[in-house]
């Protein structure tokens, strides 16, 4: 099966998986289990970064390694993302000045950063492959469509009580 194919396939799954439910950190943390698992061995680490008070993103639900708790505005790949309002895709993260590693295993990266329906940032999904330049245009536009579909379902909460 191509990549293409795996996103179609996963993401009507996602849809049903996260339809009508208002319990966030489950949705985030389910997304996150599903892609882990459609993709072993690749996408190690899959998860969220969400934005609260002040310029900074903190660790949401995620599946894979223990990863760093926060991330400022502009740094790293993600912050990056969030500073530049689109889909980053790192071929090799060993080459992405300011890369934040979490993880040695990690080889390549894509940020696909997430807004709520009044185009409000609200923080972003990261996903790690254990490949070099494993990401391309089949993964931004998956990964953007599921980030629409969550988005869809959690607009009216907030993560502030995670703080
Ligand atoms: N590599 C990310 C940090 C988060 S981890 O990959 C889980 C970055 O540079 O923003």
């Amino acid at each position: 099966m191509t990549r293409k194919e795996q996103y179609q396939q996963l993401i009507p799954q996602i849809a049903a998986l996260i339809k009508g439910e208002t319990n966030v950190v489950g949705i985030l943390a389910n997304v996150s289990a599903a892609l882990h698992e459609s993709f072993p061995e690749r996408f190690f680490w899959v998860g969220f970064y969400l934005k609260q008070d002040g310029e900074v993103l903190r660790l949401g639900p995620f599946q894979g390694s223990v990863a760093c708790y926060t991330i400022p505005y502009g740094k790293g790949v993600c912050g990056k993302a969030w500073e530049e309002g689109r889909t980053l895709i790192v071929p090799d993260v060993e080459k992405f000045p300011g890369h934040i590693a979490c993880s040695s295993l990690s080889r390549s990266e894509i940020v696909v950063p997430m807004y709520d329906s009044s185009r409000r940032f609200y923080g972003v999904l990261d996903v790690d492959s254990t490949h070099i330049d494993d990401f391309n245009t089949d993964d931004k536009e998956g990964l953007e469509h599921i980030v629409a579909l969550l988005m869809a379902e959690v607009k009216e909460v907030t993560m502030q009580p995670l703080c």
